[in-house]
């Protein structure tokens, strides 16, 4: 749509780099869009760097705000920026989705919290009519309603993704620390090589292509017996 976009890399080990957000910030963008927890490195921002970050934006900036991860990073040093948002008097959008902890990618839908009535209705303008079908969105509701399953698929994918972690560690390999339900490791190989030879056992990864991250790759945090699949390869390949 013609905008210019300026990118605020990661630090060297792989946190949210919250100085140079706030340094874009300030020059004053249309929108600033970002997601937290983020991917694909799984980097998060703490209710502390989440105040500097809005309070150095001005007030004619659109603020998105991609929470489509909060379920795993809710309760720790995390911090979902609905009340902070809801304090400030500018346009802002809140991001959410069933794909990730609700398990209902396949069913497309999610939903967004608008600060203003206005800008929903621009929003409404703009959609294509019918886009969200009743099934979904009564599958939706029914899994906002189920919390107790919720709480077991979030403990259980973060109980693993510490275990994953630690194998990846054992072996050497930096991780990022992060709050999504993947990690994003350096495999000390080309990425897209290494890749390949993973799915040759089957396991599907992300490997990065991005000059500095071509030797990166995020993987999913899957079932127990997923995990393990993909550690065993892993170990094969390197
Ligand atoms: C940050 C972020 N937002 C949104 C999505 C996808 O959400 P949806 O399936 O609702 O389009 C993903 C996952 O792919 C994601 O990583």
């Amino acid at each position: 749509m013609g905008a210019s976009v300026t990118r605020v890399i990661v630090n060297s080990d792989l946190t949210i780099n919250v100085d140079a957000l706030i340094e874009a910030v300030r020059e004053r963008p249309r929108m600033l869009l970002f997601s937290n927890p983020m991917n694909p490195v799984g980097g998060w921002l703490s209710a502390g760097d989440l105040s500097r970050v809005l309070d150095a934006t001005g007030d004619e900036t659109l603020i998105v705000v991609d929470e489509a991860y909060a379920e795993y990073a809710e309760g720790e040093d995390y911090a979902s920026s609905l009340p902070f948002l809801s304090k400030r008097d500018q346009p802002w959008i809140v991001l959410r989705t069933f794909s990730k902890a609700f398990g209902l990618a396949g069913l497309r839908i999610g939903f967004g919290i608008v600060g203003d009535p206005e800008l929903r209705a621009l929003l409404d303008r703009v959609r294509t009519p019918f886009n969200a079908n009743g099934m979904a969105q009564a599958a939706a509701l029914a899994a906002l309603a189920d919390e107790e399953h919720l709480a077991k698929v979030v403990a259980l994918a973060k109980a693993e993704r510490t275990r994953v972690e630690s194998s990846l560690r054992s072996k050497g390999l930096d991780v990022a620390p992060s709050r999504g339900n993947f990690l994003f490791f350096n495999c000390r190989h080309n990425a897209s090589a290494f890749a390949e030879g993973l799915l040759r056992d089957g396991v599907i990864v992300k490997p990065w292509k991005q000059e500095g991250f071509d030797t990166y790759i995020r993987v999913s945090i899957g079932s127990p017996a997923e995990n393990d699949h993909f550690m065993a390869a892993l170990s094969q390949l390197l």
